[in-house]
């Protein structure tokens, strides 16, 4: 039985692959807390099948939003019973972990996740941020020089990175991804429909239509969706297209565009020179939005390719850097004081221009 468990800690979901085996559990990271006791009652898809349908004395919770851990415990509690489901501390003696965490992680919060998750697993740990995950994922292969450019469109944030090597080159992360669109479209329909659609209405609908680019009358699709009348407070359904729910998102999109925009600029000719020869790897869930990687081929001019299942780059990308990790290719001190000295020089550039 293998002991390299990868785990992509995701602010939407969570996914935990093994070695020789693959993804073994991919569940939304969500919790349900006893609001009295301040228990944990479920976590994951079960979890998630309560929201918006419990009692007020259950709050379902999400522990990561927008690229940091904005509740802490809960994170931590999440990551050790999605372990334990997996049976983690019985079937592994002493495993060894990787840890691929959302983009805007501090180094505190990183080095708690480090000594709870070891001192229960009483293994080795490690921890890596996800664009470079998402990269190796994709298949780039990090002994190589050559410059790569990953956009990772998940469900808290956008990450975009170039890298060359082993390193991280020029990156950014902005807040605009899958939770964003979906608070658009409720805001679409509030708006436009004087009506209330609930989460996972919404994430349904957007994964039936959710399209980047207008579409021709002959490839539009059409499904309805049901919520609140505002205005008569009754149940009530809706018809709506690919085009219409376009229209809720499609300014945030360009969002998206001009961040890479930003990012190619400010990268050094010969590593454009080789994302413009390999072109762009595109990965996370906002890469199953239809036409994606055709909406940013056109505003880049650069060839964006969505990456097979983007979905599971991440997951994938935990255990290849794992063994690449324990096998020496990589010295994970090395990458953690690598990862220190780029976040003081960035702390330091903030300071100085803001
Ligand atoms: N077919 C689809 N079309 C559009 N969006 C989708 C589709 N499938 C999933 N998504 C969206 O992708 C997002 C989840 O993507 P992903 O699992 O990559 O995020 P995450 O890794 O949890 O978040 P992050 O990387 O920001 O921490 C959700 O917002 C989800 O609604
Ligand atoms: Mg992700």
């Amino acid at each position: 039985m293998s002991r390299e468990i990868g785990i992509d800690l995701g602010t939407t979901n969570v996914l935990i692959h093994l070695r020789g085996q693959g993804i073994v559990l991919d569940e939304p990271s969500v919790v349900a807390v006893d609001v009295l006791t301040q228990e944990v009652i479920a976590i994951g898809q079960e979890a998630y099948e309560m929201m918006g349908r419990t009692a007020s004395s259950i709050e379902v919770i999400y522990p990561l939003e927008e690229g940091v851990i904005s509740n802490y415990e809960l994170a931590e509690a999440m990551l050790i019973l999605f372990l334990k489901k997996i049976h983690a501390e019985s079937w592994f003696r002493k495993p060894n972990i990787l840890i691929c965490v959302p983009t805007n992680t501090s180094e505190v919060e990183q080095q708690a996740l480090l000594d709870t998750t070891r001192q229960v697993f009483k293994g080795r740990v490690y921890i890596e941020e996800e664009p470079k995950i998402a990269g190796v994922g994709a298949g780039v292969d990090l002994t190589d020089p050559k410059g790569h450019m990953v956009i990772d469109i998940g469900g808290g944030t956008t990450d975009v990175a170039v890298l060359s090597g082993n390193e991280i080159v020029n990156s950014a992360s902005i807040k605009f991804a899958g939770n964003e669109i979906d608070e658009l479209i409720i805001q679409y329909f509030r708006t436009h429909h004087q009506m209330l659609i609930g989460k996972r209405s919404v994430e349904k609908i957007k994964i039936q239509l959710a399209t980047a680019v207008e579409l021709s009358n002959h490839d539009l699709d059409t499904h309805s969706v049901r919520g609140r009348d505002l205005i008569s407070g009754l149940p009530a359904s809706i018809n709506v297209n690919s085009n219409q729910l376009l229209e809720a998102y499609v300014d945030e999109l360009a969002v998206i565009a001009r961040t890479v925009k930003q990012v190619l600029e400010n990268t050094s000719p010969e590593l454009s020179g080789d994302i413009m020869e390999e072109g762009i790897l595109l990965t996370g869930g906002g890469a199953m939005i239809q036409h994606m990687d055709d909406y940013l081929s056109g505003y880049l001019g650069v060839h964006v390719i969505t990456a097979d299942n983007p979905l599971n780059r991440v997951a994938v990308g935990t255990g290849i850097m794992l063994e690449a990790i324990l096998d020496g290719t990589f010295d994970q001190e090395e990458l953690l004081l690598s990862q220190r000295i780029r976040r003081w020089f960035r702390q330091i550039r903030i300071k100085l221009f803001g």
